[in-house]
């Protein structure tokens, strides 16, 4: 929109971005995955890219074209997500956790394809706990001043359940949006309030991905500065 006429205001920032929604395999042909379409994270990536950031879009699964003048790192799984995100979050002076990790994972891999068998009942998946990538981050800064910012997704009590979770993260801002069967996931618009550690609400209302993409790089720099 009005994006051609900033400034690079984000020049010589380096910023991690990860998107879309891991898949946690069952089987070979199986997985666990999310309804994420990556979309947002992709408008953060090539927002913070126009205006003049180096750019690391750790991508999960989102069969979306690689954004221009963004190193784009393929992922699959949670594990894959979070070694390449503090991987190059090590270097990085913002982390933006877009993407939908998966909290669970199947306890066990299956080498080959389940099989039914005639008159039984499936066994019940196991399912173990995925590693919080985003509280991780928020709690052992691999740079000291790094801004990392979170999302959340609620369907109810959005903004009561999104300061909690701010707090229980540790992250400086969370991204919270209301998810419903037709809100958000998959949409080119989104709404949203953006909460900040210091007790800061932005409320970004209803518009295009890449709005909301740069209100966040807004807070973003204004912490960095
Ligand atoms: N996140 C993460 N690692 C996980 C789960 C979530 O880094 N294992 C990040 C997401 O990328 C997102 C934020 O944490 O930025 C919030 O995700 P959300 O699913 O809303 O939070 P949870 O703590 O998993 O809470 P809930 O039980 O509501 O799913
Ligand atoms: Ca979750």
């Amino acid at each position: 929109l009005a994006r051609g006429i900033l400034p690079p205001d984000l020049g010589g920032l380096h910023v991690v971005v990860s998107a879309g929604g891991t898949r946690e395999p069952l089987d070979p042909v199986r997985f666990l995955g999310n309804r994420s379409s990556g979309k947002q994270g992709y408008a953060l990536a090539r927002t913070a890219a126009a205006r003049g950031a180096r750019v690391t879009l750790v991508a999960a699964n989102t069969g979306l074209p690689d954004p221009a003048g963004v190193d784009v790192v393929p992922v699959g799984t949670a594990a894959q997500l979070r070694e390449a995100v503090l991987k190059a979050a090590a270097q990085a002076d913002a982390v933006v956790m877009a993407a939908a990790v998966a909290d669970f994972r199947p306890a066990a891999y299956a080498t080959g394809k389940i099989k039914k068998e005639d008159g039984r009942e499936p066994e019940a998946v196991a399912l173990v706990r995925n590693p919080d990538i985003l509280a991780e981050l928020s709690a052992d800064r691999p740079r000291p001043g790094q801004i990392v910012v979170g999302f959340a997704a609620e369907t109810d009590h959005v903004l009561e359940n999104g300061r909690a979770k701010l707090r229980r993260k540790g992250c400086d801002l969370l991204v919270v949006n209301e998810v419903g069967e037709r809100k958000t996931f998959g949409a080119e618009e989104n709404e949203a309030v953006v909460l900040g550690a210091d007790g800061s609400e932005t409320l970004v209302p209803h518009g295009p991905k890449e709005a909301l993409a740069d209100v966040v790089w807004d807070l973003v720099a204004g912490r960095l500065s």
